[in-house]
């Protein structure tokens, strides 16, 4: 049995950190395989650097996704330039990067990530139905364990991919919206699925950002500058069992990893005491 975590959407330092701090407990407590980080707004909270995401790559991360973000940042096309930092898929032809790579676990087994974009409520892009359709022959040439990570705003869209791809990937995790949800499942074709699988920042934030300044965003309709949030970081994904030898999966689980000293004293916490 191989296990794959997937961690959702690095934000910034706090997050980079959390992932540097709680990674290695992590491993030893869910004893993953393979690593996978969507980190699109790892580099002060918007799009990736090469030396952010070798700071993830330093704290035991094995592929790193992206998404609409992912060229926030002039350097991205640089960050790009290794293998195991991935843009989504179904980018135009010609765009800078990869959609998918194959990386292999500590026994050999390869597994193959994807990453894709979804259009609802997004930046125009070509369809991530067929752009995951054409792939998917060489990808199962490639690699019999395929993850998927499904960059998207629409809850409807991250489940259609998943029972499109149900029986013919490993798994389908849903990421960008930057909260965990409760619908992990193993899919009745054996791929494991999950809508989001949340932030690695600060939870005490509006999607990782300082709450009074989207909050004036909202209430004003002004732009502003969201600074990063620092408060109450954890990290947050999905672990999830597959059998090697057939790619099916035959778990998913979800976890949230607080990092300590991160909370400042308040009777309402973000976890709720009844
Ligand atoms: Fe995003
Ligand atoms: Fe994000």
């Amino acid at each position: 049995m191989l296990r794959i975590a997937l961690i959702g959407d690095v934000v910034g330092k706090p997050g980079r950190r959390a992932l540097a701090q709680l990674v290695p407990d992590l491993r030893r407590r869910l004893a993953f395989d393979i690593l996978v980080a969507n980190a699109e707004n790892c580099a002060g909270g918007k799009g990736i650097t090469p030396d952010t995401v070798n700071e993830l790559f330093a704290a035991g991360v094995d592929v790193v996704t992206t998404g609409d973000h992912v060229f926030d940042q002039k350097s991205a096309v640089e960050a790009l330039g290794t293998p195991r930092v991935l843009r989504p898929l179904n980018y135009p032809p010609d765009t800078p990067g990869r959609g998918w790579t194959v990386v292999h676990s500590p026994l050999g087994v390869p597994v193959a990530v994807v990453n894709l974009l979804g259009r609802v409520f997004m930046k125009p892009a070509d369809c991530p139905f067929r752009a995951i359709e054409q792939a998917l022959p060489e990808l199962r040439a490639a690699a019999r364990v395929i993850v998927v990570d499904m960059h998207a705003e629409a809850t409807s869209e991250k489940m259609a991919m998943g029972w499109f791809l149900d029986g013919r990937v490993s798994a389908v995790c849903g990421t960008h919206t930057h909260v965990l949800t409760a619908d992990a499942q193993v899919l009745p074709g054996g791929t494991a699925y999950i809508t989001d699988v949340g932030m690695t920042g600060a939870h005490r934030s509006i999607l990782g950002r300082e709450i009074h300044a989207v909050l004036a965003h909202f209430v004003t309709g002004m732009p502003q500058r969201f600074e990063l949030a620092e408060e109450d970081v954890r990290l947050s994904g999905a672990l999830i069992a597959v059998q090697e030898e057939t790619g099916t999966a035959s778990a998913i689980s979800i976890f949230q990893e607080h990092l300590p000293g991160h909370l400042k004293e308040n009777k309402h916490t973000s976890e709720n005491q009844f």
